[in-house]
């Protein structure tokens, strides 16, 4: 895969646009097969994932573009029920298909889905859910096949786990009866979700709370639909500006999706400002390490930021800790942050960082989406320069992250 090199010492400064959210529009592109017509999607990311997903559409039989922004889908008359792993294989959003499957033509089969190197990931939670409805489910090596017509049931997720939320949200949309999902996922992607449903007809109430209700509807129609602005793209950039003690103006962000970040981002040290439809942060004075920090399901701090944050840390005057609760693997970021001279300490779920003066830059490898991203927050931060390999991860979640940091004065060839 393609590599960047970053050329360190310059603060950030300066305004960008925020893209539409990646784990926004995943679910909405799966849930749109549940209607018999045409979607309009406006404020789509161009990125991996999403073309990923065009292409699992088209392999079903739906007829997707996507222009600029704007993608259109038509479901109508579309027939298959299966997905090769070599699609599924490449993201574990692919898994929302099962549900959409299952809601559209009560079968599915999938291969195995993939994803970002942060842990074992099972679909322990998403398949019990499935076979409480109703659905005869077969677990194979490379492959899970689905088969039943989906009846309404009370579920209690073990954990609050986003994609089976969503999974089953989607399945229950057209379900025979009521579902109740107890100990739900909250994070802004799940209401999106519902007001997309909504939009198209679903009956649906609870959602951004632990208890979401969904009355299964007969029939679903074609909508248009605009994505949320990613809150992960922008949290990295705020971050970033707070490492390379800078100034900069996000524009397209929803600063209500932001509330945990705000908060680690003042306790460093940080001025913030909300607008209606953005954030400035200075970061000028944000020196301070944090003491204690935890990622933790929304309204928590997001497990997606958490290898990011560590790039702020490494550079902070202190000792902090932060805890991973929601991955038990989401660590590789660590050895390439340390090559760079951080010195961060991995104990179980504990990560401690003692902040150093400076990071020096050396050639490192993107493990993973987010640590990409850390991996180039450090690089800003660095004395020198930091070749990152494996760009290939960032382009899965970011349109365009050079573009966008270079936006913000960052030095990137
Ligand atoms: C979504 O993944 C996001 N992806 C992830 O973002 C994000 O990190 C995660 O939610 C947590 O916020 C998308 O929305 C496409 P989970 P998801 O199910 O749905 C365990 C990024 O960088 N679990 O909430 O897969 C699981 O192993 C990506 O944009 C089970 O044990 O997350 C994990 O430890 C990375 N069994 C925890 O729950 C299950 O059946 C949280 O997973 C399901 C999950």
């Amino acid at each position: 895969m393609k590599a960047v090199e970053v050329i360190g010492g310059y603060p950030l400064n300066g305004e960008i646009k925020i893209q539409g959210s990646k784990n926004g529009i995943l679910p909405v592109l799966a849930a749109s097969i549940l209607q018999n017509g045409v979607c309009v999607l406006h404020n789509c990311p161009d990125i991996r994932d999403v073309r990923e997903t065009l292409e699992i559409l088209r392999e079903l039989g739906v007829k997707c573009e996507m222009r600029k922004h704007t993608i259109t889908i038509d479901t109508t008359g579309m027939q298959n029920m299966a997905i090769e792993q070599e699609k599924t294989e490449k993201m574990r959003s692919s898994l929302l298909f099962l549900g959409a499957l299952l809601g559209r033509f009560g079968e599915a089969v999938l291969g195995r889905a993939g994803g970002c190197n942060i842990g074992k990931r099972p679909a322990d939670i998403h398949m019990n859910a499935f076979q409480k409805m109703g659905a005869l489910i077969e677990e194979q090596e490379n492959f899970i096949a689905a088969k039943g017509r989906l009846k309404g049931a009370d579920i209690t997720l073990r954990m609050p786990s986003v994609g089976a939320t969503e999974n089953i949200m989607i399945a229950a949309a057209k379900a025979e009866g009521v579902t109740v999902i107890y100990n739900a996922a909250r994070e802004p992607e799940i209401i999106e979700l519902a007001a997309f449903l909504k939009q198209m007809g679903a009956e649906i109430y609870g959602e951004g709370s632990t208890t979401i209700i969904i009355s299964g509807v007969k029939e679903l129609h074609g909508v248009e639909y605009t994505n949320i602005p990613d809150r992960i793209v922008a949290g990295t950039y705020l971050l970033g500006a707070v490492a390379t003690r800078g100034k900069i103006r996000l524009h397209q962000v929803n600063h209500e999706h932001l509330g945990a970040v705000k908060v680690v981002l003042r306790q460093m040290g940080a001025i913030i400002q909300e607008m209606p439809c953005g954030i400035y942060v200075n970061g000028e004075n944000a020196y301070r390490p944090i003491e204690k920090v935890k990622t933790e399901p929304y309204p928590g701090f997001p497990t997606d930021l958490q290898s990011i944050l560590l790039s702020t840390l490494a550079v902070a005057e202190g000792e902090s800790m932060l805890y991973e609760n929601i991955f038990e693997n989401r660590y590789l970021t660590v050895a390439e942050l340390n090559k760079m001279g951080a010195d961060i300490l991995v104990d179980d779920n504990k990560l401690r960082i003692s902040g150093v003066d400076s990071l020096y830059g050396c050639p490192v490898e993107g493990q993973e989406l987010r640590g990409f991203a850390a991996l180039v927050v450090a690089g800003l931060v660095a004395d020198g320069r930091t070749r990152i390999e494996n760009k290939g991860y960032a382009e899965r979640g970011y349109e365009n992250i050079v573009r966008d940091f270079m936006g913000l004065g960052a030095k990137i060839i």
